[in-house]
């Protein structure tokens, strides 16, 4: 069972094994060393940075919903200097990929930011996010306006040789149009899905239950309609797709990669049981064995 081939391309990057933890949802690794070692993930991506520290939305900022969470975090983070300070260093002894998710809220910020990283060693790989649902101004603009995502890419593209993976919002009509946007303007993937937009309410209170009113709900409510964005993406571009939203184990995994992600990530299910990813490494490689599978990369798409 022990020698599957696991490997997969994304970009320049060759990953041991497809199972990769999302952002936002496993901090900057560290506080999850101790539940499992982190050189057995595919790669890791950390919580969303912006050029400047930013402080997030006023709480509450995750509410608990029947299949998920609603979250209004609002891409707190310690902005480019102090991760480069103090956050980058933990990442040196690590023998897996390290992919830095980022947004700005200008065209110039996300280009700077890729300039910036670019230029920074250790890093693998960059997943602009065009599509967080939380911040007022900033990555949701571009992630719901083909034309936009395609410019920013461009440029963001012309300022990077890294491999550049590109979160898309779920809170589009067409996101095959958007991802054939994204791959025009020089993405080398495509990830998604990003949280949708939401809002749960206290019937005592007659109060939001966050205190953003809104939020992006993520979790198993959104697993199907998750699945069918990837779906319709992997009809549409050439690029790898990494898949996601509301995986909880691996048969949800295979789900995905069967409609065409190449890799998956797991978010969510990281703040239910922190080794949900190696959880779903182990049931694919079982899924692998039983069904006679050597390489990894023959069930990509593999949907009859
Ligand atoms: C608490 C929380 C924080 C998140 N922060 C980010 C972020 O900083 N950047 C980003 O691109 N996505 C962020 N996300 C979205 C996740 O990475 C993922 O796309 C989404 O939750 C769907 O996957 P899931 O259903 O497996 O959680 C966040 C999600 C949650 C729940």
């Amino acid at each position: 069972m022990g020698d599957c081939d696991l490997t997969v391309r994304i970009g320049k990057m060759k990953l041991k094994n497809p199972v990769v933890v999302s952002s936002g949802t496993f901090g900057f690794g560290e506080e999850f060393e101790d539940f499992f070692d982190l050189n057995r993930l595919g790669a890791i991506i950390p919580k969303g940075i912006s050029l400047k520290p930013m402080a997030g939305n006023p709480p509450p900022r995750i509410f608990e919903t029947d299949g998920g969470i609603i979250n209004s975090i609002g891409l707190q983070n310690p902005g480019f200097r102090e991760f480069i300070k103090n956050k980058l260093p933990y990442y040196k002894d690590l023998k897996t990929h390290l992919i830095i998710n980022f947004f700005g809220n200008t065209e110039k910020e996300y280009v700077e930011l890729a300039r910036r990283f670019d230029n920074t060693p250790g890093i693998s790989a960059l997943e602009m996010n065009i599509s967080c649902p939380n911040v007022k101004r900033g990555g949701i603009v571009f992630g719901t306006d083909p034309r936009m995502a395609y410019r920013l890419v461009r440029a963001v593209r012309r300022a990077t040789d890294l491999t550049l993976i590109v979160k898309l919002s779920p809170n589009v009509t067409d996101i095959a149009l958007m991802a054939e946007s994204v791959e025009e303007g020089g993405a080398d993937a495509v990830s998604l899905v990003n949280t949708f937009r939401a809002m749960a309410v206290n019937i005592c209170t007659r109060r939001p239950e966050l205190g953003n009113i809104i939020g992006g709900l993520s979790g198993p409510a959104i697993k199907p309609v998750a699945l069918r964005m990837v779906w319709e993406v992997s009809q549409a571009v050439n690029i790898p797709i990494i898949g996601m939203g509301g995986i909880m184990k691996a048969a949800d995994a295979i789900e995905f990669i069967l409609v065409g992600a190449s890799a998956i990530q797991i978010g969510t299910a990281n703040l239910v049981n922190p080794k949900t990813g190696i959880e779903v490494l182990e049931g694919i490689r079982e899924y692998l064995a039983e069904n006679i599978i050597n390489r990894f990369q023959n069930l990509i798409g593999a949907l009859e």
